[in-house]
């Protein structure tokens, strides 16, 4: 084994070519965790602890004899991927004298794809590997297509194993047409290709004697002569600065703090933010060191601006030349992180930059089978399948598309129960351009409407099993409020459906859509101020939560009409459970359709302990104790 060059060293500040981030990625066998590991150590690079234990560790599990197994050094990495954490790459630091690294390794497994993606969007360049062997792999391919998704063009391609053909030039040859063809066809730059054997160093640090027919730079010359600059040209761009924080020490100072994700900055440059438009002009850079004359691109910065403008937490300012395009429906590709499957029509936060809004997925256009890049028709994105969608945002936002600034354009969907990271996204293009929305004030509101009503408006909100009894508690208390002279009105999912939502079916996607509706045409009739109650299966908490939050002040009141699936089944008042059972009618609640229970609902009422009349008295008393009658 070579010792290592004493020109690899590992004094970071000693390094002036900057940064340079990678990934590695490939089929699984390809040689990943040699490379790195070999690498590593012939940077000098790691620790000795950890060089005794790879020593010990190569005697007792290696495959490489009395050599060392590179192999191992970074498998050890691979316990702590297994402990379920959501989004999990292991970073590596190291240096030479011209610059320093940090690579991303990520998993090469299918279901690794969100790994992979979120390694990769911060990355300037990918390491792929092939094995000589075996050639182009569907993994190959699949990691190319993530790689141009989150648009990282730039790759470098080590064909590895050369030891085992034989350092046979044609066989290398032959890999290279083959990817550099593939490469331009699915849109990525042109890549250097570099024939290596990982687990003998050749063409690593090393230029290697046997393959003296390579012409091209060594692995650590291609990483250390890699222009850093690749992608997006973000430096010379338009000023873009996502505001994370507002300072207001005193009254006479207020100051916008954040990072500068694209252009740069100086004092007396015009500015405007969005998504207001209010303009101004940049009057200093504050830093602890004093005022600063310029800032560029990915360093943080305060400014004060020469008038007072309302500027938030979540604005972007740009330059006011070229500001950022305000749209709120998009076009955009997701990448599915989550077990539970994106449902078109459900509402999940969406974090662009420092802001937060909702945001829904309104169609699905297609799924793209990452193999072979064919767009397939689908209904809905499982764990770490990527798609094309249309999405709509409860209000503008400012973004430049994805292929222009990864800040401003890469965006993740949030659960909103659970907080759970869904998806990463990238925003394409705006669907519509902004339409300026500009609500009148009317004159006759609610509370008019309610002085001649002489009683209050409510969303009363029945959910449970099919056979529950939410129809007939329902009936019973329309009846009692029309007795008391209250104006109301039933919207019942059997009635609904026939109608309003004749269009929509059982899949989770369609009963999305479907309580959608009744949540805002709910919301229109309470607002005209009537008493409406709703009864519907509506299984999901997710869009029972949507309709909470369309009506203020405790105005919406959530009903379960809690009953034992069992005793649902037996009553089975229109025969549909057995149907079900019997396998006739695919995607019944409760037998191959889930039901979320509300976690707090205003009442619970068990109607196999109590009767419809009992239940309907129950909530008349609580919208009693409201105030709503
Ligand atoms: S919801 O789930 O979308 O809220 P909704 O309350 O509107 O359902 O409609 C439920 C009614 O549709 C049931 O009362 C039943 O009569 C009928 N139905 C037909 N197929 C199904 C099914 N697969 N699952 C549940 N209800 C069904």
């Amino acid at each position: 084994m070579t010792a290592a060059s004493p020109r690899w060293v590992q004094t970071p500040d000693e390094a002036p070519g900057g940064v340079l981030r990678f990934i590695t990625c490939g089929s699984v066998d390809d040689g990943k965790s040699t490379l790195m590991g070999r690498l590593l150590y012939e940077l000098e690079a790691i620790p000795d602890d950890q060089l005794a234990v790879l020593q010990a560790d190569s005697r007792r599990w290696g495959t490489q004899g009395e050599a060392l197994d590179f192999a191992l050094l970074l498998d050890g990495l691979s316990a702590e991927r297994e402990q379920g954490i959501t989004i999990d790459v292991s970073y590596r630091y190291f240096a030479t004298t011209r610059r320093k690294f940090i690579v991303a390794d990520t998993p090469g497994h299918e279901q690794y794809t969100r790994n992979m993606v979120t390694a990769a969007s911060t990355a300037q360049l990918a390491v792929l590997l092939v094995d000589a062997r075996q050639g182009l792999q569907t993994q190959t391919r699949r990691h190319s297509h993530v790689l141009r998704l989150v648009g990282l063009r730039q790759v470098l391609l080590l064909i590895n194993k050369m030891d085992l053909v034989g350092w046979d030039e044609a066989v290398a040859r032959r890999i290279e047409a083959e990817y550099r063809d593939f490469a331009s066809r699915i849109g990525l730059a042109a890549p250097q290709v570099i024939p290596v054997s990982a687990l003998h160093g050749d063409n690593l640090l090393r230029r290697s004697s046997r393959m003296a027919w390579h012409r091209g730079p060594t692995l650590i010359e291609a990483l250390e002569d890699r222009r850093l600059d690749d992608g997006p040209a973000r430096g010379s761009a338009a000023l873009r600065l996502p505001v994370q924080w507002v300072c207001r020490p005193s009254a006479d100072f207020r100051g916008y703090a954040g990072l500068i994700v694209a252009g740069s900055v100086k004092p007396g440059d015009a500015i405007c933010v969005q998504p207001s438009g209010q303009q101004a002009r940049v009057q200093r850079l504050v830093s602890p060191e004093g005022d600063r004359d310029h800032a560029g691109v990915d360093e943080s910065v305060m400014l004060t601006l020469d008038r007072e403008l309302d500027v938030s937490r979540g604005d972007l300012i740009c330059a006011a030349e070229a500001p950022a395009a305000l749209a709120e429906r998009f076009e955009c590709s997701l990448v599915w992180m989550a077990e539970e499957a994106l449902l078109p029509g459900r509402s999940y936060l969406l974090k662009l930059g420092t802001r937060t809004v909702n945001a829904q997925v309104t169609e699905l256009r297609h799924r793209l089978d990452v193999q072979s890049g064919q767009a397939l028709a689908a209904d809905s994105l499982g764990l770490n399948e990527i798609g094309l969608c249309g999405l709509a945002l409860d209000r503008a936002l400012p973004f430049d598309p994805y292929a222009e600034n990864r800040d401003t354009g890469g965006f993740i969907l949030i659960d909103r129960l659970s907080l759970a990271t869904m998806a990463a996204g990238m925003l394409h293009r705006a669907l519509s351009p902004a339409r300026d929305l500009h609500p009148q004030r009317l004159s006759v509101d609610r509370a008019a409407r309610q002085r001649l009503m002489k009683h209050g408006s409510a969303l009363v909100w029945l959910t449970g099993l099919s056979g529950a009894g939410k129809s007939t508690i329902a009936n019973l208390l329309e009846q009692r409020l029309h007795a008391q002279g209250c104006h109301t009105y039933l919207l019942d999912g059997d009635h609904v459906r026939r109608g309003l939502c004749k269009d929509l079916g059982f899949s989770s996607a369609d009963r999305v859509e479907n309580i959608r509706r009744l949540a805002e045409v709910g919301r229109l009739m309470a607002d005209a101020g009537l008493i409406v109650l709703v009864a519907a299966i509506s299984p999901f908490r997710a869009e029972r939560r949507l309709a909470r939050e369309l009506l203020e002040d405790g105005r919406f009141l959530e009903i379960h009409v809690d009953v034992p699936l069992a005793v649902a089944e037996a009553r089975d008042p229109k025969g549909l459970y057995r149907k079900a059972r019997r396998g006739e009618l695919p995607n019944f609640t409760g037998i191959d359709s889930p039901y979320e229970a509300p976690e707090q609902p205003e009442l619970r009422i068990d109607s196999s302990l109590q009767s419809a009349e009992e239940a309907a008295q129950a909530i008349h008393e609580l919208l009693q104790g409201r105030d709503i009658v």
